[in-house]
């Protein structure tokens, strides 16, 4: 089988890395890909934002399936567009995708089928919420509604926090509606589940690092690291998950006529009454996926297929029992402006270490040099029989990458070995 990735952050690198290993696989392109991808894939000069583009390509070449990498693309149409033209594709349709693309649905979706998820009220002017945080109280979670790279969320402290949120949402920054959301404490994780739109199949737990500092500090970004599994995700908790979050969603978007087929990560946070949903993703986590490739044993095209297809039913991934952790690294900077162009060296070193494998997302060849060209460049992961093991493996490689402008965080899996 000829298949087309689309994408080209480190997410799509694991991906890419783990399909290549596919026996059903006969050649592997990717777009817009990055030089990490390029090991693996070849890259096709393509605006996947084109949909009759990438349509035309992968007649072309031949190819009759597209993994779908981001939820750009989704939320787009582009599965549906493929679908309309014959090609398999792994992702939802523009429909389904709305779980990810508009807080508000999800969370009237959560209403309709009962799901835990933090109380909230949509406000489409800025008058009504202010009113509403000022009755509420802080902490209190103000959230722009439609797709903002992890970065519309603010976890308030303050109501004067809030409102400043408010007033930056309706000030056109991120668009023309706020959710705002009862503030859920306890501990975060993300759980993934592969569904065909009936089947639902669960993959395997991870925890993710948003912010950009060590202890939890400083702004939110797209992920400095994360590791799988989640410890803290017992199989009471992910069957209790599957149960009241995930099993309903399935069936209430096939209810709706909008069956979801792909995968679903939900970003749970773990109360004191149980795990409630945070959000949900329509794709496979970055960085996440990168730890979670790690420890998939077997097939992954022939899972992605089975979901496009319908034929999930008796599906059973198989996961190592070792751990895997990763750690981003980020140009100086990030989340905010960062510089370009800076010369990357070691990945060849790191990647012969034990357990190690450095995904690329940020990079670039500049006159046959790899070069930072982004905000999140490397993910160094490795593998381990422990997360404390995968830990120190992951910690070793990033000493042995030689990238001056570059940071990471110091702490990633500190919560799962505390
Ligand atoms: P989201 O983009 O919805 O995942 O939110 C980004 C981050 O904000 C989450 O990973 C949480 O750390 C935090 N967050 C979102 N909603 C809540 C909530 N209701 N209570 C506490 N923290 C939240
Ligand atoms: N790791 C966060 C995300 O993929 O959205």
């Amino acid at each position: 089988m000829k298949v087309l990735l689309i994408g080209s952050g480190g997410r799509e690198h694991a991906l890419a890395w783990k399909l290549a290993q596919s026996p059903t696989l006969t050649r592997l392109y990717a777009a817009p890909g990055n030089p990490g991808i390029a090991e693996h894939a070849e890259i096709l000069a393509l605006d996947v934002a084109d949909h009759a583009a990438v349509i035309a390509a992968c007649r072309a070449n031949g190819i009759t399936f597209v993994v779908v990498g981001p939820e750009g693309p989704l939320v787009a149409g582009l599965a549906d567009d493929l679908t309309a033209a014959g090609i398999g594709v792994f992702g939802p349709s523009k429909a389904a995708a709305r779980l990810e693309g508009s807080k508000g649905f999800t969370k009237a979706l959560c209403d309709e089928a009962g799901m835990p998820t933090a109380a909230y009220r949509r406000f489409t002017s800025a008058g009504p919420s202010r009113e509403y945080v000022r009755a509420q109280g802080a902490p209190i979670v103000v959230k722009a509604d439609g797709l903002a790279a992890g970065k519309g969320v603010t976890v308030a402290a303050t109501i004067n926090e809030a409102i400043a949120a408010i007033d930056a949402c309706f000030a056109g920054v991120h668009g023309a509606e706020v959710v705002v959301e009862e503030f859920l404490a306890g501990e975060e994780a993300s759980f993934f589940a592969l569904t065909d739109g009936v089947n639902v199949v669960p993959l395997t737990t991870a925890q993710d690092h948003k912010r950009v500092g060590d202890g939890d500090t400083g702004p939110n970004t797209g992920g400095m690291g994360a590791y799988s599994p989640a410890p803290i995700m017992t199989e009471a908790l992910i069957a209790r998950t599957m149960d009241t979050i995930v099993k309903p969603t399935v069936a209430a978007m096939a209810r709706r006529g909008t069956p979801f087929r792909g995968v679903l990560y939900a970003g749970l946070m773990l109360t004191a009454e149980g795990p409630k949903l945070i959000e949900y993703n329509v794709r496979f986590g970055d960085p996440e996926t990168q730890a979670m490739m790690l420890r998939l044993d077997g097939d992954l095209l022939a899972l992605l297929v089975a979901t496009a297809e319908g034929r999930l039913a008796g599906a059973a991934p198989r996961w190592s029992s070792d751990a895997a952790l990763t750690v981003v690294m980020a140009a100086r900077g990030y989340p905010g402006a960062y510089a370009k162009g800076g010369v990357i060296s070691g990945i060849d070193t790191a990647n012969a270490m034990p357990g190690v494998k450095v995904f690329q997302a940020g990079t670039a060849m500049a006159g046959g040099t790899l070069v930072a060209a982004g905000g999140r460049v490397l993910n160094v992961t490795a593998r381990g029989a422990t997360i404390a093991e995968a830990q120190a493996r992951a910690y070793a490689a990033v000493e042995a990458i030689d990238w001056a402008d570059g940071f990471f965080r110091s702490d990633i899996g500190k919560r799962a070995l505390a």
